[in-house]
C-alpha cells in the first residue's frame, strides 16, 4: 500500500562542503555507492547514490570559480557523471562512453562481458548494438575507480543538476537515485532582494514505482542490464506512481506567510508535469518565474500554472502570505490522475514573520541572440522509426559520428520537430526559443534554456551560440528512456 499523502517532512538534500580549496578553485569529492534509505515510511530501499543520499549533495557553487569534484564508483557498474546545464569542456563533459568502471574492476572484465553478450546473441535488439555500453566501451576513455570533472565555472547563476549518462543505462540509473542539484550563484543575482536561506527551496520532482518489499521497480527489458532498453509497454518512457520530492513520497514543507523561492526540477525519467498551488490565492498569480534553465529571467512572469518537462527548470517564487494563516496548500500536477495529481503540500504557518524580500520588476539584462547572426539553420527530427526504435533525424545514436559540426564562435539556428512528445536538451551552452510552430515561443520558453519541451507534432527552432569549448557533445531527447534507446546525436565544435 502506498503511504498517505502529506505525512512525511520535506527534506533538502545536504549541501556537500569542499574537501578542499585553494585561490581559484574548490575540490569535490564524492562517493557513488548503494545505500539502503527510508523513502516509503517503514520500507527499505536500495539505491544507487551520490554519496549515500537521494538526492545526492547539493553543489553550491561560486560563479567564476572552478569547481573540481572526484567521483569514485563504488557502484556494481559502471558510470559516467553529467553536469546538467554545465558549460563544461569536452572532456568532463560526461560523454557516454568515458566511463569510469567500479572500483577494482578492470577493462579485461569490461571485454569479457561484452563479448560474452555478443555471443548470447542481440535478437531483436540487433538495431542497437553498440548500445550496451560495455562493448561501445573504448578503453582509452574509460578509467577505473575514480575520476575528477572539472567545471570552470565561467557561468552566470543558475539550478543545475547533475546526474548519471552512461550509454544506454541512463534511464535505470537515475531512477534508482543517481542525481542531485548544482547550484551556482552569483554576484548579479546575490544583489537581488530575493528570498533567500531557508527560504530558497531546491525542489526536485521525480515519479517512481516500487515493488511491495520497497523495493525500487524499473521494467528493463534485460534485468541484468546488459542491454539497453525497457519492455513494450514501456517503449514512451517509465512512469511511476509515487511523486517523490526531494527522495520524499508526496511531502509536506511547513512555511513562513512569506515569500519563497522555489527552484523545481523535474527530475523525472519520462514524466511531464502541470503545476498548479490548490487553492490559488486570492487574484491567482500564484507562481512568479524568475529564472529557467540558465538563470535569471529579464522581468518575473506571472503564472496560474507551470509545465515542466524532464531535465526542465523553473525558479519560481510564491508568496505564502497572500494565503489566511494556517491554510493547507497543495502542489497539483494537473496532468496526472489519481494519486499522481498530487505533488506535496505546504502548511502555511499563522505567526506573522517578517520578510524584506521582493521580486523586482527588472531582474537583469540579457543578451538577446540575434538570428540575423546565425551562420546556418539545421533541423532535427525527433521520430520514432518504422522499426519501432528512437531516433534524431533517422539516425540510432553512435558515438563518434556527428550529425552537426559548428565552429566555435558560431551562432546557428537549431530546428527541432517531434512526431510524439520530447523534451529536447542540448548540452554546453544554452539557447534562446526563437519560434514555436512558426510563431512566438510558448508561456515557458522565456530566458536562457538548455532543455526545450515539443509535444506532439511540434516544430521549435532555437538560436545557439558555441562558446569557449572545441570537442564533442550531445544533443538528445532528456525523456531517458528514449535517450537510452538512442535518441541521441554527438555534434563537434571545431
Ligand atoms: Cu541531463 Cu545529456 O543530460
Ligand atoms: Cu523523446
Amino acid at each position: 500500500p502506498l503511504p498517505e499523502a502529506f505525512q512525511v517532512p520535506l527534506p533538502v538534500p545536504a549541501v556537500l562542503a569542499p574537501a578542499r580549496s585553494d585561490a581559484t578553485a574548490d575540490y569535490y569529492e564524492l562517493t557513488q555507492r548503494t545505500a539502503r534509505l527510508e523513502i516509503l515510511p517503514g520500507l527499505r530501499t536500495e539505491a544507487w547514490t551520490y554519496g549515500g543520499s537521494y538526492p545526492g549533495p547539493t553543489l553550491s557553487v561560486r560563479s567564476g570559480r572552478r569547481t573540481v569534484v572526484t567521483h569514485r564508483n563504488e557502484l556494481p557498474v559502471p558510470t559516467v557523471v553529467h553536469l546538467h546545464g554545465g558549460h563544461t569542456p569536452a572532456d568532463s563533459d560526461g560523454y557516454p562512453v568515458d566511463l569510469v568502471l567500479p572500483v577494482g574492476s578492470s577493462a579485461d572484465h569490461l571485454a569479457g562481458r561484452a563479448a560474452g553478450h555478443a555471443m548470447a546473441g542481440m535478437g531483436g535488439m540487433a538495431g542497437m548494438g553498440g548500445m550496451t555500453g560495455t562493448d561501445a566501451a573504448d578503453p582509452a576513455r574509460t578509467v577505473t575507480g575514480t575520476r575528477a570533472y572539472t567545471y570552470p565555472g565561467h557561468q552566470r547563476a543558475a539550478t543545475l543538476w547533475y546526474h548519471d549518462h552512461r550509454m544506454g543505462f541512463t534511464g535505470p540509473a537515475v531512477w534508482r537515485g543517481l542525481s542531485g542539484f548544482h547550484l551556482v550563484h552569483d554576484d548579479e543575482e546575490d544583489a537581488l532582494p530575493l528570498p533567500r536561506g531557508e527560504r530558497d527551496l531546491p525542489l526536485m520532482l521525480a515519479d517512481r514505482a516500487f515493488a511491495a518489499d520497497g523495493s525500487l521497480a524499473y521494467p528493463a527489458a534485460d534485468p541484468e542490464l546488459a542491454v539497453p532498453g525497457v519492455t513494450d509497454e514501456y517503449m514512451n518512457g517509465v512512469l511511476g506512481d509515487v511523486i517523490l520530492v526531494n527522495g520524499a513520497p508526496w511531502p509536506r514543507a511547513a512555511v513562513d506567510r512569506a515569500r519563497y523561492r522555489l527552484r523545481l526540477l523535474n527530475a523525472s525519467n519520462a514524466r511531464l508535469y502541470r503545476l498548479e498551488l490548490d487553492p490559488q490565492p486570492p487574484g491567482g498569480d500564484a507562481l512568479v518565474q524568475i529564472g529557467g534553465d540558465g538563470g535569471l529571467l529579464e522581468a518575473p512572469i506571472a503564472h496560474d500554472a507551470v509545465e515542466i518537462a524532464p531535465a526542465e527548470r523553473f525558479d519560481l517564487v510564491v508568496d505564502f502570505s497572500r494565503y489566511p494563516p494556517g491554510t493547507a496548500v497543495r502542489l497539483m500536477n494537473r496532468f496526472g490522475g489519481g494519486r499522481t495529481e498530487e505533488v506535496m503540500l505546504f502548511a502555511v504557518g499563522s505567526r506573522r514573520v517578517s520578510d524584506d524580500s521582493a521580486v523586482p520588476e527588472r531582474l537583469c539584462t540579457l543578451e538577446r541572440l540575434d538570428p540575423e547572426d546565425a551562420v546556418t539553420t539545421r533541423v532535427f527530427g525527433f521520430r520514432r522509426s518504422r522499426d519501432g526504435d528512437w531516433t534524431i533525424n533517422n539516425r540510432l545514436y553512435r558515438p563518434g559520428s556527428a550529425l552537426a559540426r559548428p565552429a566555435l564562435g558560431s551562432t546557428e539556428i537549431w530546428r527541432f520537430f517531434s512526431d510524439v512528445h520530447h523534451p529536447v536538451h542540448v548540452h554546453l551552452n544554452p539557447f534562446q526559443v526563437l519560434s514555436r510552430n512558426g510563431g512566438d515561443p510558448g508561456p515557458y520558453d522565456a530566458g536562457w534554456k538548455d532543455t526545450v519541451d515539443l509535444r506532439s507534432a511540434e516544430a521549435v527552432e532555437v538560436l545557439v551560440r558555441f562558446t569557449d569549448h572545441p570537442g564533442s557533445y550531445m544533443l538528445h531527447c532528456h525523456n531517458l528512456e528514449h535517450e537510452d534507446m538512442a535518441m541521441m546525436a554527438d555534434f563537434v565544435v571545431e
